[in-house]
Formats: structure tokens, sequence, C-alpha cells
């Protein structure tokens, strides 16, 4: 058995968290918390009362140190800086959702704001599942990767080396609204997203510096990635199209099933992939097809979970030793 908190109870991804941790076979809720506290969860999220009750708590690192093993930060970022910090230094172990932890040093300041915990970026453990097991196992801090970026990098990874370095690659993203947070904002408004679909910061979101630098660690090469996510409506749901070119003659499909052929949350799909499918679970479904040299790379995820929560909790469960499918969702709202 395991104690772990979630401060960030309130959130979109703190309630995912909240609901795997219900059904947890090891991991013990002990402690739940947000800027203001003083409620219980059962107010903040009606979907849960009759369910659960339990005292949502104003965060604090002492009533952290001193009821939890582990912690979910499901915290925006530099908020979760703030508390990761002194956490790992009383001996609990943090798994943040935020990209406080998840970029080199540069790439963070450049992207995001001045970091305020150096000390323990290094040490950090990028939560990539299939591509960071091993370290996880040993980590006492998980950085959860960006929503857009796991969707991109799960799809794109396994052909980095087939791909023509000098063409340029194009990732379109498409992202459900629950992707932004429950803040509402004019451009996640239902009238500006019912019945419309448009993109946002193309080329220059920071998730795009993100893949770039994840590609990098993973093959060595330094990849231009031209990234343009759109936001579609729909509560939850990432649908991932790459265009890239290919400098070798490989059969798509086979390249994806023995990459991932030991990895139980990768689906290898023999049509383009449907966001659907996903949604409720950890899976992340691939397709790729080619025409020629140009090549076409199809993936979805569900962006609370694969994309964040489920996520973490696959984190959680490498960190103190448990099986990686512990308590992770597999079944799809479907229909
Ligand atoms: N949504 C996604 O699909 C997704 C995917 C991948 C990663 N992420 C990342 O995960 C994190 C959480 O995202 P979200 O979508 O769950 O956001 P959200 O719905 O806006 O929730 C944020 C939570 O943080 C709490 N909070 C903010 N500042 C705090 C502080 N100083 N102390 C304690 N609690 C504080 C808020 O509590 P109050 O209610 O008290 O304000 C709220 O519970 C973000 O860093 C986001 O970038 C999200």
């Amino acid at each position: 058995m395991t104690t772990v908190g979630v401060v960030g109870a309130s959130g979109y991804t703190g309630l995912e968290l909240i609901k795997m941790l219900l059904t947890h076979p090891e991991f013990v809720l002990k402690y739940l918390a947000t800027t203001t506290g003083d409620t219980v969860i059962e107010a903040l999220h009606p979907s849960l009362v009759d369910v659960i009750t339990y005292p949502v708590e104003k965060a604090s690192i002492e009533a952290v140190a001193k009821s939890c093993e582990l912690v979910f930060l499901a915290l925006p970022h530099k908020a979760s800086m703030g508390f990761a910090k002194d956490l790992i230094e009383k001996g609990v172990k943090v798994v943040d959702l935020s990209a406080d932890y998840r970029l080199d040093l540069d790439t963070y300041e450049e992207h995001y704001c001045e970091h305020e915990d150096k000390a323990h970026l290094d040490e950090s453990v990028y939560a990539l599942i299939e591509y960071y097991r091993e370290d996880l196992k040993k980590a006492r801090l998980a950085a959860g990767p960006g929503c857009y970026p796991t969707a991109t990098l799960l799809g794109i990874l396994p052909f980095i080396p087939y791909i023509d370095e000098n063409a340029p690659l194009f990732v379109d993203a498409k992202s459900g609204v629950s992707g932004a947070g429950k803040k509402l904002s004019e451009s996640t408004h239902f009238v500006t997203v019912n019945d419309n679909i448009f993109a946002y910061n193309p080329l220059k979101h920071r998730h795009a510096p993100e893949i770039t630098e994840k590609i990098e660690k993973v093959h060595g090469k330094k990849i231009n990635v031209n990234f343009v996510p759109h936001l579609i409506p729909a509560t939850r749901g990432e649908l991932v199209s790459v265009y890239a070119t290919l400098k070798e003659d490989i059969n798509p499909l086979e390249v994806l099933k023995k990459h991932y052929e030991n990895d139980m949350f990768i689906r290898i799909r023999e049509n383009p992939v449907d966001i659907k499918s996903t949604a409720g679970t950890h899976f992340c479904d691939i397709f790729a097809t080619k025409n020629a040299n140009a090549l076409f790379v199809n993936s979805a995820i569900d962006n609370l979970l694969r994309g964040a929560s489920s996520q973490a909790m696959v984190a959680a469960n490498l960190m103190c030793g448990y099986p990686e499918g512990m308590g992770i969702p597999t079944i799809a709202y479907v229909p």
C-alpha cells in the first residue's frame, strides 16, 4: 500500500486522478487540496456525490509530507515547482502534470518562465512510459508529458530513423476543449467552440519545442517540427496527423507493430484512428500508411487520461514498484 494525495483536486485532471484512485488496489487516497480548500470533494465535483465524501484542504507542503508517500501535482506550471521542490526534499515522491519538470532549463525558460527549482530539474524523468519505463522505476520525480507531445511522439518516434530530416515535418493536431483546463476563456467559450473548428498558435505553440527536444533525446536528431494545433467541439480526445517524407522504403504498419510489440497500451490499427475509441482509456491508437515517399502517421488519445492523468498514474505505479497496468482504465466511453 502507498499513501497518496492530489493537489489541484478541483481541476479536470485532478478529477480523473481521483476517479482512478477510488478503485486502485494499492494507492490509498489520503489528501486532496486546492488553492483555497475548506470544502469537500463532492461539492467541487457533483458527479462524485454518493460515490465518495472527502475533505479538501488548502494546499500545504507540511500536510502533504505528513500524510502522503506520493503526491500528484495537477497544477498550472509555476505553481507546481513551488510545491515539488520542498516535497522531494521531505521524501515525498512527486508526479507533476505541469510543464515545470518536462524540459531542459533553456527550453523551459524560453517558452514558460524563470525556473525556480533548477536543483531538481536534472533528476526528473519524462513520463512518456514506453520510452522511460526503466528510469521511472528509480525516479522520485516524474514529469508528465504534454498531451499533444504524448500523441505526437508515440506516433512519430518509431519512424524517426526512416524520415528525411531535411524535408519539412508537419504535425496537424486536434484537441477537445478539456485540454485547456476548467478556466473559461473567449476561445473556449461554448459559442466559440460549438459547430466550429479552428487553428490556434500555428507554428508557435510551446508543445513544438517539447516534441523537438524529446525526438532529439531519443534519437539524437534535431528535427524541425511544424506543429499546428486545432480546437474541436468535443469535450475530450486528441487526434494527431503527421505528414513526413521517407528516405527509405518501409512498411509503416510493420514498423509500428515491431516497435510496440511489448507495449500493452499502444494499439496498432489497420485503419485511420478516431478519438472516441480511446476516450476514457489509457490507450494510444496509432495507424500509419505511405504513398511513395510520403508518410502519414495518425494517433489518437484521451487528453485527460493518456495525455495527463492515466499517464501520471502509470508513472506512479512504476515509481512504487507496482505493475504498469494496475488500476489503469481500458474500457472506452463508446458509444
Ligand atoms: N487538461 C489536459 O488535457 C492536460 C493534459 C496534460 C497536462 N495538463 C496539465 O495538467 C495541469 C492541470 O491541468 P487541468 O486541465 O486539470 O487544469 P485545471 O482544470 O485548470 O485545474 C487546475 C487546478 O489547479 C489548482 N490550483 C491552481 N493554482 C494552485 C495553487 N497555487 N495551489 C493549489 N492549487 C492550485 C486549481 O484549484 P482552484 O480550483 O483552487 O483554482 C485547480 O484545481 C496543468 O499544468 C496542465 O497544463 C493538462
